[in-house]
């Protein structure tokens, strides 16, 4: 009876509470409006231009969302980055995207930049001897058969060429030497370690091509290219300046290589005069020895005194998890911070509580500049408020950390809370060359529709290419170089938008 007459009441309560609570949909509403304004752009205002340009972008992207939404097995973001890549062409969206300004690029690894397709078109060089293994590639240079050793046998690329029934067949197998990306395959799990070798074995192939002088010279031109056609004006680029050689066996230190970047990069902006152009952040292994490193150090400092506008710092590379921790290395850095800034990846890793998410401690307190990928930040609260207070922006990843095996479905990435918080966020690419990504535009575009809010708008975008320029090393006036060029590009891109004949099937206002 009792049980009864509650299930009666319950009912009663139920049809009578149809109406909503005074204040339910106000306190609601400034709930969400408290997170927007939180959020990365959340307190960008839109001119009318960019509110017109906006309705368009964001019409697409929801009409984007929506189809997945309600069919998730067609969400491309949730796969492998490689299986819906060669589809992202597609996307209006993307196209939107891409003609975006970006400002800068500030988390790059110097020899894996470059699409692989150029990287073939640079095999057609005269003298190119190649040393094939049944998974790995040695490239070089020289009038005479090498001497190195080979596990098969040294022959000239272009007799390679000549001799294959199929030039094209030929040229697309010495282009997977370059990339990990493989179009037809299937995308099953690989664990950091096994991606990791791989990757390293695309570093060593492409490294083997680039150390030859007039090969580097010609790949840096062709990198500056398509990262200028991607809309990037800006760009610091972590190096740990091999040495290169010449025909005749000459080698070069690491000076001339600076120098071949400088040389380099003045041509191309004398050709591109709103390319501002390019810092450098030295590197070292972090597997190598506390001495390598010490003098890696020197060597920074040296170079840093000779040409203060283009170095911009220090960092250490390499898989973090099987490297030495930052914490080996704390009286060396602590001293060369004095005099040098520092750029430290740290936290790139999933394994919470272990020394490499640990780095992300040492990272802040030796005083780095910004982090490189920071992926672990988000289980650390105390850090994270450190950073904030410090206002250490953290340079972001998304495609490199699906591609290295640290996250499957982007929805999940840290990045999506990060935005959310409105911390100091850049977005990079890291190694686009090593996947076939372009530049920047694949990392702004999978971070715009796979891991921010289906709400985030050309204002999250617009704060992104702002936050680059803002926590580049540049001097203040090269920085407002920038900005300017940021601007005037932005304003047309915007009038772009509104007027392309493409959108009228849109009707927004
Ligand atoms: C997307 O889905 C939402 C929720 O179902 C709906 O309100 C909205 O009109 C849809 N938008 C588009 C462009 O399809
Ligand atoms: C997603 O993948 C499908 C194929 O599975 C493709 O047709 C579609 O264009 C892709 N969409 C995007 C936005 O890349
Ligand atoms: C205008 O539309 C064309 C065709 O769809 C597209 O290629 C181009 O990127 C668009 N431009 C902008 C700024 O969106
Ligand atoms: C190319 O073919 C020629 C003629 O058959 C042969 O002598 C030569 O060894 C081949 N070169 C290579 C690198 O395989
Ligand atoms: C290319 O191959 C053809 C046929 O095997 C041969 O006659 C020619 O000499 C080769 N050319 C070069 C440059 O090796
Ligand atoms: C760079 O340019 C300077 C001035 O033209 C020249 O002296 C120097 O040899 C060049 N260095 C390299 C590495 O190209
Ligand atoms: C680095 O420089 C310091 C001071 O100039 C010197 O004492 C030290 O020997 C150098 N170390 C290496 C490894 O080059
Ligand atoms: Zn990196």
């Amino acid at each position: 009876m009792l049980t009864l007459a509650y299930t009666t009441l319950a009912l009663l309560v139920t049809i009578t509470a149809r109406t909503i609570p005074d204040n339910y949909n106000q306190e609601r509403r400034a709930l969400l409006a408290e997170e927007t304004l939180t959020s990365v752009g959340g307190k960008q205002k839109l001119n009318d231009e960019e509110t017109r340009a906006n309705e368009i972008l964001m019409k697409l992207k929801t009409n984007e969302l929506n189809a997945s939404y309600f069919n998730p097995q067609h969400f491309n973001f949730s796969k492998h980055y490689f299986s819906y890549k060669k589809d992202i062409e597609k996307s209006r969206v993307y196209q939107i995207i891409r003609s975006m300004p970006k400002g800068a690029v500030l988390h790059v690894h110097s020899s894996l930049m470059l699409h692989p397709d150029i990287l073939v078109k640079l095999t057609y060089e005269e003298y190119l001897y190649a040393c094939y293994t049944h998974d790995s590639i040695k490239l070089q240079f020289s009038k005479a058969t090498p001497a190195r050793p080979c596990a098969n046998k040294w022959a000239l690329v272009s007799e390679l060429r000549n001799n294959s029934s199929d030039p094209n067949a030929f040229d697309a197998h010495l282009r997977d030497y370059f990339t990990l990306y493989r179009e037809n395959e299937d995308y099953d799990y690989v664990d950091i370690n096994t991606v990791w070798k791989r990757f390293n074995k695309v570093y060593y192939a492409i490294k083997s091509l680039i150390t030859y002088r007039p090969v580097r010279e010609k790949y840096w031109y062709e990198t500056l290219k398509q990262f200028y056609n991607d809309n990037v004006m800006y760009i610091e680029v972590r190096s740990g300046l091999p040495d290169l050689y010449e025909l005749d066996g000459t080698k070069h230190g690491k000076r001339y290589l600076v120098e071949l970047y400088k040389n380099g990069t003045d041509k191309f902006i004398e050709e591109h005069p709103d390319f501002i152009g390019i810092k450098l952040i030295l590197t070292r292994d972090r597997a190598q020895s506390i001495n390598h490193v010490l003098e890696a150090i020197n060597v920074t400092r040296q170079l840093k005194a000779e040409m203060p506008d283009l170095i911009a710092g220090f960092d250490l590379v390499g898989q973090e998890d099987l490297g030495r921790p930052l914490s080996d290395f704390i009286p060396i850095l602590s001293e060369a911070k004095e005099e040098i800034n520092l750029y430290l990846h740290a936290g790139e890793t999933a394994w919470l509580g272990t020394s490499t998410d640990e780095n992300l401690v040492d990272a802040i307190l030796l005083g780095s500049k910004r982090i490189g990928h920071g992926y672990a930040l988000t289980k650390h609260p105390s850090l994270m408020s450190a950073l904030i207070k410090k206002d250490i922006a953290l340079e972001v990843n998304v495609i490199s950390n699906v591609v290295l095996s640290l996250v499957h479905d982007v929805r999940n990435h840290p990045l999506a809370t990060y935005l959310a918080l409105g911390l100091p966020v850049v977005l990079s690419s890291d190694d686009p060359g090593a996947w076939s990504a372009e530049p920047l535009s694949h990392d702004f575009f999978v971070a715009f529709m796979g891991v921010a809010s289906k709400r985030a708008d050309l204002r999250m975008l617009k704060q992104l290419a702002i936050n680059s320029i803002v926590y580049s090393a540049l001097e203040e006036d090269r920085k407002s170089r920038l900005f300017a060029v940021f601007y005037d590009r932005w304003d047309r891109f915007i009038k772009d938008v509104i007027s392309n004949e493409s959108y009228r099937d849109l009707e927004v206002s």
